[in-house]
């Protein structure tokens, strides 16, 4: 948080470093200045070479910083990946106040207090979520602040991750000048703030496709019940066509961002890629085939991650599916989605100037979901002590990563109670 209010956002991608910087005018989301630069050091959200990172990071710091005409000092960051948990979490703690009104500073210390419990030695605590508060004997309240009781009990979720993967990530930043904000759980910052309060009641899937992963995220009665990782994406599409191109690497992302399609009948017979393939001849690739390959590559990723949804046990996703991701920009991908899923599918890309790209949307999702919520303002004023535990237990989300088992009905009212805080945080 910076002091003129704006906030900025990091999302480390294995392909690009994103930032954006935005601040909230009037409940609106303002996005003051974005930067972007390629990224080297990082494989599938976890940092393997600092040093390149932080060149990385910089550079991105640097373009948002021309653009804003002034200095980013801090950064919250995007987090994700398989290392991820997400697992239950109570707090208890007394009401402050004489007058027994509770206040901010009381939930700040019921959701510190659920942060003191056991975690095995390698994993961090990222956040802590409430679903909803007891107030004395009073349960299923969304927002105690304002009411007056003595016991105040919080329910929701922590989400943790590894250690060392965290501090790679803490020492990148901060070797790049900057200070860290906090951690937000990238997709569920995103479901939370790309979709509408009814889609994620009604059952909404978010299917992020990146460089070398796509992440799909499941939302239902509320909350983020399901959360799976398909090591595919952009960066399987580009390899696809260097062997049908027979072609180097970067002349097959140009065919692929620039003439590319994820539907070949979309395909003009008058388009195509003029280039020098690996044998130094001149060659020619129609638009169509190089459609042909990415429509192949696509319609088995969406296949996939179909197989793993229909296993989440959630009745129907209602509200469809959400696509984002730097893939996504490509043409077509929306109508085969809609197709394989079987659902209607709508592509989210942030709407403003300078990040209206749908590589955009995990940062901007963060941004979104740290200003909307004030968790920059809550989360600022929490102890954070350098080694959080807790127990872990696996949630709904976590045991179908691993199985696919049914969603656990006995957990719907909390998630509904989640539903309804996001909602009134997100003053949707
Ligand atoms: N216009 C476009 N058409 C097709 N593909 C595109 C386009 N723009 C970007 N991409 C692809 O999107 C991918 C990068 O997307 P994104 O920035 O979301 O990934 P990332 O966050 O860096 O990676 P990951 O999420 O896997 O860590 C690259 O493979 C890139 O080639
Ligand atoms: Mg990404």
């Amino acid at each position: 948080m910076e002091a003129n209010g704006y906030v900025a956002a990091l999302d480390i991608g294995t392909s690009e470093i994103k930032l954006v910087v935005g601040e909230l005018l009037g409940g609106t989301l303002n996005i003051l200045a974005e930067g972007c630069a390629p990224s080297a050091g990082v494989k599938r959200g976890a940092v393997v070479d600092i040093d390149k990172t932080v060149q990385a990071i910089k550079q991105a710091v640097e373009h948002a910083e021309a653009a804003l005409g002034d200095q980013v000092r801090s950064v919250y960051v995007a987090i994700e990946g398989e290392h991820i948990q997400i697992a239950p979490c109570h707090g208890i703690a007394s009401v402050k106040r004489e007058d027994q009104e509770i206040t901010d500073a009381d939930v700040i210390e019921v959701i510190n207090s659920a942060q003191v419990m056991r975690l095995p030695d390698e994993m961090s605590v990222i956040d802590v979520i409430p679903s909803s508060f007891t107030v004395d004997q009073q349960t299923g309240v969304v927002d105690p602040r304002g009411m007056l009781g003595y016991r105040l009990e919080m329910h929701g979720k922590m989400v943790t991750g590894s250690k060392t993967i965290l501090h790679s990530i803490r020492r990148s930043i901060e070797r790049a000048g900057l200070k860290l904000d906090g951690f937000v759980l990238g997709n569920l910052a995103l479901g939370m703030s790309a979709a509408s309060v009814d889609e994620i009641d009604l059952g909404i899937g978010l299917i992020d496709v990146g460089h070398e992963k796509t992440t799909v995220s499941v939302f239902y009665r509320g909350d983020l019940v399901y959360s799976y990782i398909l090591p595919v994406g952009g960066d399987h599409m580009t390899r696809d066509l260097v062997y049908k191109l027979n072609c180097k690497y970067q002349d097959a992302k140009v065919a692929k961002e620039e003439y590319g399609l994820a539907l070949e009948e979309m395909a003009d017979a008058t388009e195509g890629f003029s280039f020098t393939n690996i044998n130094g001849e001149v060659a020619y690739e129609p638009q169509a085939e190089i459609s042909y390959v990415l429509e192949a590559r696509i319609e088995e990723m969406f296949t996939l991650v179909l197989n793993r949804v229909q296993k989440v046990g959630v009745p129907a996703l209602s509200g469809g599916y959400l696509l984002c991701g730097g893939a996504a920009a490509l043409p077509g991908i929306q109508e085969l989605a809609t197709r394989v899923m079987g659902q209607k599918t709508r592509l989210y890309q942030p709407s403003s100037i300078g990040v209206r790209h749908p590589k955009y949307a995990s940062a901007v999702g963060v941004l979104k979901y740290v200003l909307m919520s004030d968790h920059h303002v809550s989360k600022q004023n929490l102890e954070k002590p350098d080694v959080r535990e807790v127990v872990p237990s696996a949630t709904t989300a976590d045991r179908q990563s691993d199985t696919g088992e049914e969603y656990d009905s006995t957990e719907r009212e909390s998630k509904n109670g989640f539903g309804r805080l996001m909602e009134k945080l997100f003053g949707v």
